[in-house]
């Protein structure tokens, strides 16, 4: 049981980042400040649990959904939400810069789907299930939620959104659409059944691959913005860090980050931009932007304090002591663990996934910041 709670947090851990948001200095809530914000009349995202608000909780039958228990959504909403945070994730941020509302998650949409919907599903993966039989890892798959499926269930929505040809086509004008963060949790799985580094690196050209197809059948069926989003630094996760301790210096950066997790995220996503620069070039008409959620999380890995967070970047605000605050047998919403009582001071929140404070980090940065190529705004 631990091991699955370990698999789901984990899962739920890589799922998220992306994006753009558009400026959310101070607060949210669209407009304000010097910047104008692109008026985008609706959003739709794909991928894992750093976007989900909702739909694992929803789909799973599974009791130990921690995600849908206190204290996940304690400062914002609340209540949990079945958002794997303490409050918003970049998803929202951005949706409350263009003045959207938040994202609805697909499996609990009300009847008003043209201002967005929230695909994304914890734990979800890039790849389909065969691909985990093949690499023998189909145990540890958490969900099949794929982004596949994800971009089955856009289709089925999209004659709500628009009709004709021209109707779409005003409509996809105004809409922008997240892929990803999603790919983490392939690698996750992997990492699991014991496969090494070498053996995960093979697989990025398929994984890339699939976030890049997924953004290409995106455009076949009329989105025009499009925001790729890479994977958080691993290495610098409280969980990473404490599966893979090392008694060997040199194997952690002057943060204290895993080096070769690290590394391996930068591959991955440099590969993920050499495809979406290749998708730049086939479809001229699109607007493809990269948001770099490795870059923008590293800026306050480094400089913890100069963003507020008083306990640096590494140690978790939610779990079960060690080195890091992260314990795999009492993750956070787990008996055995407790939760800090100033999260905002925190970026990480349970291991895997960034305080809500974390992500308004990382959605300023890609909305206002240099983290967006060509730049969101
Ligand atoms: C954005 O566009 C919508 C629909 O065209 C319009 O009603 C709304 O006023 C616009 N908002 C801003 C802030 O420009
Ligand atoms: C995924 O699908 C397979 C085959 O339909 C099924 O056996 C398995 O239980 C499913 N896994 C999850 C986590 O839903
Ligand atoms: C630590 O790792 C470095 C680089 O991999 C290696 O050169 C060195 O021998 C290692 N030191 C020990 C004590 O294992």
């Amino acid at each position: 049981m631990a091991a699955a709670r370990l698999a789901v947090l984990i899962a739920a851990l890589l799922c998220c980042s992306l994006a753009r948001l558009s400026r959310c200095g101070g607060g949210v809530g669209g407009g304000g400040g010097g910047q104008r914000v692109q008026n985008y009349t609706s959003m739709f995202s794909f991928g894992d649990s750093l976007t989900d608000t909702g739909n694992l909780v929803v789909s799973s039958p599974l009791s130990f959904s921690i995600v849908g228990k206190y204290p996940y959504g304690m400062t914002y909403f609340h209540r949990p939400t079945g958002r794997s945070s303490d409050g918003r994730l970049v998803v929202d941020f951005l949706a409350q810069a263009f003045g959207l509302p938040l994202l609805q998650p697909y499996l609990s949409r009300g009847k008003d789907v043209r201002r967005g919907v929230n695909f994304a599903v914890g734990g979800a993966t890039a790849m389909d299930p065969p691909f985990f039989e093949e690499i023998g890892a189909s145990d540890k798959l958490w969900t099949n939620l794929s982004l596949s499926v994800q971009l089955g269930w856009f289709e089925q929505l999209k004659p709500s959104l628009c009709s004709s040809p021209k109707d779409c086509k005003e409509f996809f004008s105004k809409s922008l659409f997240l892929v990803g963060e999603i790919g983490g949790n392939d690698y996750n799985y992997a990492f699991f059944k014991g496969k090494s580094l070498d053996d995960a690196k093979s697989y990025v050209p398929t994984v890339a691959g699939a976030v890049a197809d997924a953004t290409e059948r995106l455009i076949k069926a009329g989105a025009l913005h499009l925001v790729g989003r890479g994977t958080l630094p691993i290495g610098c996760s409280s969980a990473y860090l404490t599966l893979h301790p090392s008694g060997n210096k040199s194997d952690y950066d002057a943060t204290g980050c895993l080096k070769t997790y690290n590394d391996f995220a930068q591959h991955h996503n440099a590969v993920l931009q050499d495809k979406l620069q290749l998708l730049r070039r086939s479809y001229p008409e699109a607007r493809i932007m990269y948001a770099d959620y490795y870059g923008a999380a590293m800026s306050f890995a480094q400089n913890p304090k100069q963003f507020g967070f008083r306990h640096g970047a590494l140690r978790t605000c939610c779990g079960g002591g060690g080195p890091y605050n992260f314990n795999p047998k009492a993750s956070c919403g787990v008996r055995g663990s407790s939760v800090c009582t100033d999260p905002s001071a925190y970026a990480n929140w349970d291991g895997v996934h960034l305080t809500e404070a974390g992500y308004h980090a990382i959605a300023n940065s890609i909305l206002n910041g240099p983290y967006t190529s060509p730049r969101l705004l």
